[in-house]
């Protein structure tokens, strides 16, 4: 499908994710030539401001948050597509004025960049103002709700003024380059489609491992914990990715259809499991490249008394015909000595070992995606070392395929490019549909709930650690090591 013209209506427009991601994204895909000629930006805020101050204050954001330098050419032609309203959200004669700066020729896609318990008030000014067509869209940021209940409210609330079509849920994950890969790497080459299940896989390890801390967002994070933060949706969506079914095609729902798939096959972990599988840690002062940090507690604006969990790591089992038997481990945390995530399937040792006389077990063969930093894949082989004095001495190999070595001229794009990019088009394949948004939820509301009640603190760990040494022992136990 082709681009079409937009009228891109950005609600919270001088908060900090649309200064961070959108402002930055809508101009790359402007730069690159992606925007239609009509596309346009209305950015909304509270704060009423004259248009040029508005234009200034987008600039900055570009200058601050693109990794290149501003491009003049491309700017000149940017600020032309932005427009500045403010009023305030939650109040219908406030939107009067917005019908007359949109264009009737353009489909307009909402993106609501609020805290999620305005979504339903905003909806309802849209609508009583008239503003609602069906090809209208409108995009969500995570989180939505902070348990299944909560979400429900949220996701009643958007479905009162719009179609499930046309709402577009952001993981953000789902629009790396290299979660987008994976789908290509397991099913565009047979050599992985045939190997992938319980015969020739041994166990996955998902880790998600973040260098910052929780960056002055107490409020926010202290009540949400890495559990809800990062597992329910990124490491989960992965997770689903990694192991779903092959989609009939890759339309959306066909694609959605498998993860919930998965999703519901996710084995329910409770009081009677939840410390067998699941470790929670929290980090304490420690030293991170060099430097001293402080330890969550310490975080300014925090209470001391917090059992909020920075770090999780845990076992997933998958119970369905392709998985029975393979464990999934999951690992993510604030803290972590570097910022590193990636996914490696372990393969299983072939069935006979002719080599046993030099090596008691061959080193299996492992195929790691790395989701960032050092985009690309890798497969760990084993190898004859060339030579005329040993016919069996082996060695581990490498096939390192590494993004930026390979597509030397292509720059990887930021998740939200490809994101606000698909919306435009209209292909809800990305985002995150409801079922999947409340399957999720289920699962990890039992987990969190078997946490409090059973009153145990999360376990602590220095900053620049690679999370409490229970984790490692969830590993071990099953004769396993995490990955370095
Ligand atoms: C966000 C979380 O969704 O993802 C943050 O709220 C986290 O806490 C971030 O730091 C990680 O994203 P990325 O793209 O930097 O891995």
């Amino acid at each position: 499908s082709s681009v079409q013209s937009c009228d891109f209506v950005l609600f919270g427009t001088l908060g900090d994710l649309a200064r961070r991601k959108l402002l930055p994204a809508m101009y790359q895909l402007d730069k690159a030539g992606l925007l239609h000629a009509d596309t346009r930006i209305l950015g909304i805020a509270r704060k009423g401001m004259p248009q040029e101050e508005y234009v200034a204050a987008v600039k900055e954001a570009l200058s601050t948050f693109l990794k290149e330098p501003l491009d003049e050419g491309t700017w000149t032609d940017f600020q032309q597509r932005l427009t500045f309203y403010s009023t305030d959200f939650t109040d219908p004669a406030g939107y009067a004025g917005l019908k007359e700066v949109l264009n009737p020729n353009s489909v307009m896609v909402n993106y609501f960049a609020t805290p999620p318990s305005i979504y339903g008030d905003i909806g309802r000014c849209l609508q009583e103002n008239d503003l609602i067509q069906p090809n209208t869209r409108v995009v969500l940021e995570k989180p939505i709700g902070h348990d299944l209940a909560s979400s429900q409210v949220i996701n009643d609330q958007v479905a009162a003024y719009f179609e499930e079509s046309q709402i577009y849920r952001i993981d953000h994950y789902l629009g790396k380059e290299t979660v987008q890969n994976l789908v290509a790497l397991r099913f565009a080459n047979s050599l992985f489609a045939s190997k992938w299940d319980n015969r020739t896989i041994d166990h996955v390890q998902i880790t998600v491992a973040e260098e910052v801390g929780i960056e002055g967002r107490w409020g926010y994070f202290d009540k949400a914990g890495q559990m809800r933060d990062m597992i329910q949706n990124h490491l989960l969506q992965v997770l689903c990715l990694v192991a779903m079914d092959p989609p009939v095609n890759l339309n959306a729902d066909s694609i959605r259809d498998e993860k919930v798939k998965v999703l519901k096959s996710l084995r329910p972990i409770n009081q009677d499991n939840v410390f067998e599988n699941t470790v929670r840690g929290q980090y304490t002062g420690g030293f991170l490249k060099g430097n001293t940090v402080p330890g969550y507690l310490d975080e300014e604006g925090a209470n001391l008394d917090s059992d909020t969990e920075t770090f999780v790591a845990m076992r997933v089992d998958i119970d369905n015909w392709r998985w029975a038997g393979v464990p999934f481990y999951l690992r993510s945390g604030k803290r972590m000595p570097t910022k590193h995530s990636e996914i490696v399937v372990h393969f299983k040792n072939p069935p006979h070992n002719l080599y046993r006389d030099h090596y008691r077990q061959l080193p299996a063969n492992k195929l790691t995606i790395r989701l960032q930093p050092h985009e690309g894949v890798e497969i760990q082989m084993m190898n004859k070392v060339p030579g005329l004095d040993s016919s069996t001495r082996l060695q581990t190999t490498k096939l390192d395929l590494s993004f930026s070595d390979t597509f030397k001229n292509e720059r990887i794009a930021d998740a939200y490019e490809r994101l606000l990019l698909e919306c435009m088009l209209g292909n809800q394949a990305l985002f995150v549909r409801r079922d999947e948004v409340e399957q999720a939820w289920t699962w990890c509301d039992s987990i969190i709930n078997a946490w409090e009640n059973s009153n145990e603190p999360p376990k602590s760990y220095p900053a620049g650690s690679w999370g409490p040494v229970a984790s490692v022992a969830l590993i071990t136990r099953d004769n396993r090591a995490w990955e370095e």
